[in-house]
């Protein structure tokens, strides 16, 4: 067939015009806003958290200020991240100050033994950012020394790194937010650490998608395996409702840890899993777009929402956006993240002077009657993480 120069090139202009258009509809929402109050809210707890070796982890009901825990809680990463994020945006040298120490403490963790599974997600929010913003190679050594310490829980058998050694009822257990922290080992096999960190990554994706991840694309929070035979032995709940609910933030670990695994590796099954798991969150999101804590608590609509999962939804779906070729897929997956945040940014989410998060409404663990509906610092770093995404896709348009 003979194609008319002049139609081709009105074609391409039109679809260049509508690609754009949609972003331009979404700029509406002005993330560059949101950010200067976020940090304005950041530097309202700098200023009154001094102790660098406590890490602020949730505001209790009707207080204003973070409670905070000690370096071996797997929340300690989270602060130094918010700090980092917030100089990221700001430039502001005293928050970069601020950032500096209260990660320095978390050096500990890739120097001693591992504990569990957490790694990841204390030193890549902290070490990693340090490292990305900065260069310093300091940081460097420490991340790669953390990954070294991630990496002894592994277990080549099932395959899959063990997350938490203290639970003796489960010799052998991996849970589904485990999949945040491969990112440490596929960047450390990157930047002069073995291939082998590679590996484990990817085999313990493998195991997480053919075990954790259910044939509906929800997710178990626990799958226990034999370790001496690596069978799979079953499927449990720890912080969702019921061993086969959809626990909120759980889903969100898997679309945003699979999402990574496939950048990180390149292969299909990860990326499907990323956006199935992804389709179902979306399918199933009650009116106002914010999940309830587990999909299925059958309180609903009586039942706590889960501001965190939000945030660590909408950063997953970005990523799936970067990741992306094609124009339908990416733009659902963008638009869905956008109106994540839309939602998070109205009065109903976000803290103003309540205290001094950024964000309210979230919940720990349910079961244990723990962290129900406050603030609690991973919904803020994940959701300064999707506004600092959602600004530099803004800035390119
Ligand atoms: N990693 C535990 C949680 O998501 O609450």
């Amino acid at each position: 067939m003979k194609l008319n120069k002049g139609v081709v090139i009105f074609v391409l202009i039109i679809a260049m015009l509508g690609c754009k258009n949609t972003q331009v509809k979404n700029r509406s929402f002005d993330a560059k806003k949101l950010l200067k109050h976020s940090v304005l809210k950041v530097k309202e707890a700098a200023d009154y958290l001094t102790a660098t070796d406590s890490f602020p982890r949730h505001i209790p009901e009707g207080e204003l200020k973070w409670e905070c825990v000690g370096v071996r809680d797997w929340c300690s990463g989270f602060w130094p991240g918010v700090l980092w994020y917030a100089y990221e945006f700001s430039g502001d040298e005293e928050i970069k100050e601020q950032a500096q120490q209260f990660t320095a403490p978390l050096k500990e963790i890739a120097y001693t033994p591992a504990l569990d599974h957490d790694i990841g997600f204390q030193m890549f929010p902290s070490y990693g950012n340090a490292y990305r913003l900065t260069g310093n190679d300091q940081y460097k050594e420490i991340l790669l020394s953390a990954a070294d310490t991630l990496a002894t829980l592994y277990n080549p058998i099932v395959g899959s790194i063990h997350s938490w050694p203290m639970k003796p009822q489960y010799p052998h257990n991996t849970i589904i937010d485990n999949m945040m922290n491969l990112e440490l080992l596929f960047w450390a096999a990157k930047n002069g650490g073995g291939k082998h960190l590679r590996d484990i990554a990817e085999n313990h994706a493998e195991v997480t998608m053919k075990n954790i991840v259910r044939p509906d694309y929800s997710a178990y929070h626990l799958a226990s395996f034999d370790d001496k035979t690596g069978a799979f032995i079953e499927g449990k709940a720890h912080q969702g409702y019921a061993d086969n609910s959809m626990w909120a933030r759980g889903q969100t670990w898997g679309i945003y840890g699979f999402a990574i695994a496939y950048r990180e590796t390149g292969r299909k099954d990860f990326l499907e899993t990323s956006m199935k798991m992804a389709d179902k969150f979306i399918e199933r999101l009650p009116e106002d777009g914010i999940p309830f804590w587990d999909f299925d608590d059958p309180a609903i609509p009586n039942t706590p929402k889960d501001a965190s999962a939000a945030a660590v939804a909408a950063c997953g779906m970005f990523e799936l956006y970067e990741l992306l070729n094609d124009q339908a897929s990416k733009q659902k997956y963008y638009d869905e993240a956008v109106e994540l945040l839309k939602r998070l940014s109205t009065d109903d989410y976000l803290s103003a002077d309540a205290n001094v998060a950024i964000l309210e409404h979230s919940v720990g663990h349910m079961p244990k009657k723990w962290e129900i509906d406050v603030p609690i610092i991973y919904a803020d770093y994940y959701y300064l993480e999707a506004l600092l995404r959602l600004k530099k896709l803004q800035d390119k348009v």
